[in-house]
């Protein structure tokens, strides 16, 4: 009805305020009335060529209808007028990559994150780009399913989305000092509302597990490495050799989301560097990082449950490694973080004898 008024209006030369237009196609847009918001940005555009958010809302309306080449132009225009713009830059960079220009779609999603860092799309877009594959939870629940673990322990639970993958009879335990449960839990869930140093020092995790170690871990708690570094020398103490423990955050987009200072959203913080760590002063461990998006998914096994070495060396291994600068991963970060194709075959190979547990169960 409002986009007939409109169109009557353009009709009898008479254009509505470009602003009522905006929000219109802003509007038609949501409902994917791709056409109908590229009408009548078409005709608001004829009347204020230089309008940047008309341009950027048409180059985003013929993106999402399949027209990227047209969108492209409609876009360029909008950044000689405004090149900072962030939505601008994000829409350059989606058209890029659904033109299968990388290098370019990269490129604007590095500009929109250093204008925006809050902004989520450019963030999630650049994961995507940089890993692929799939999503660090359903790569979890995968996991999950396979190796089927008596015991699954997991630090930083926030809102319980990664807690509720494990499934009975799985014992499940969840330590997080501010749970945001938007749910019950399960039967086969306990969560501790404490820190994982507070749960560590005051509580025996293996009493908690009926006497069973933790046969699969997921650290996902405060995002500072030596946090994560506790958190992985406890879970170690309490495991077997052939437990896994998967680390959460270890492969950061850029160095906006790699900084200590904690933010909001798109926040990894500095957990890269506990995978150096490793690699460096724990040869005997495996560890590798698969590339799961957003933030890639630490997985390390051949643990040793006795080896004091981490917690012995706690304060030095804190100091040296918080020396080590962001650019440090400039070149060869895949190297660096033993990156590891998101690929299924490869993690289920990575899992090894552990898995026999799941494949057993799951043979008829
Ligand atoms: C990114 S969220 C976890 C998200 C969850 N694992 C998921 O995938 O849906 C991080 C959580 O770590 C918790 N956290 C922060 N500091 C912690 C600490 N010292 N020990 C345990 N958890 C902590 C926060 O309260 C927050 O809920």
């Amino acid at each position: 009805m409002l986009l007939k008024v409109v169109r009557d209006l353009i009709r009898n030369r008479n254009t509505p305020p470009a602003s009522d237009i905006l929000r219109l196609a802003r509007e038609l847009l949501s409902r994917s009335r791709h056409e109908d918001a590229i009408e009548i940005l078409t005709t608001l555009l004829k009347h204020e060529p230089a309008c940047v958010e008309a341009l950027i809302l048409c180059g985003t309306a013929k993106r999402e209808a399949g027209r990227s080449g047209e969108a492209l132009s409609d876009l360029a225009r909008a950044l000689v007028l405004a090149p900072d713009d962030p939505v601008g830059l994000y829409e350059m960079a989606a058209t890029s990559y659904m033109l299968d220009d990388m290098r370019r779609a990269i490129e604007y999603c590095e500009r929109a994150r250093r204008v925006a860092p809050e902004f989520n799309k450019p963030f999630a877009l650049l994961a995507q780009l940089r890993l692929g594959g799939a999503f660090y939870l359903d790569v979890l629940a995968r996991i999950l399913d396979h190796v089927k673990p008596r015991t699954y322990v997991e630090i930083g639970i926030f809102q319980g989305g990664s807690l509720r993958l494990a499934k009975p009879p799985t014992l499940a335990i969840g330590i997080d000092p501010n749970p945001h449960l938007v749910e019950p839990l399960a039967g086969n869930h306990k969560v501790f509302a404490e820190t994982s140093d507070a749960f560590f020092a005051g509580r025996d995790l293996r009493a908690e597990l009926g006497g069973l170690p933790v046969d699969l871990a997921f650290i996902d708690g405060m995002h500072h490495f030596e946090f994560a570094l506790r958190d992985f020398a406890n879970l170690e103490r309490h495991g077997a050799r052939d437990s896994t423990i998967l680390i959460h955050d270890c492969y950061p987009v850029d160095r906006e989301s790699a900084a200590r200072d904690p933010r909001d959203t798109n926040w990894s913080g500095d957990i890269w560097r506990l995978i150096v760590l490793l690699k460096k002063y724990r040869p005997d461990l495996s560890v590798h990082t698969i590339g799961a998006p957003p933030t890639g998914l630490g997985l390390v096994r051949n643990l040793d449950p006795g080896s004091c070495y981490l917690h012995e060396h706690h304060d030095l291994l804190r100091d040296e490694f918080l020396e080590l600068d962001y650019s440090y991963l400039d070149t060869d970060m895949g190297g660096k973080l033993n990156l590891f194709p998101n690929d299924w075959e490869n993690i289920r190979a990575a899992l090894g004898k552990q898995g026999g547990r799941g494949e057993a169960t799951d043979s008829p």
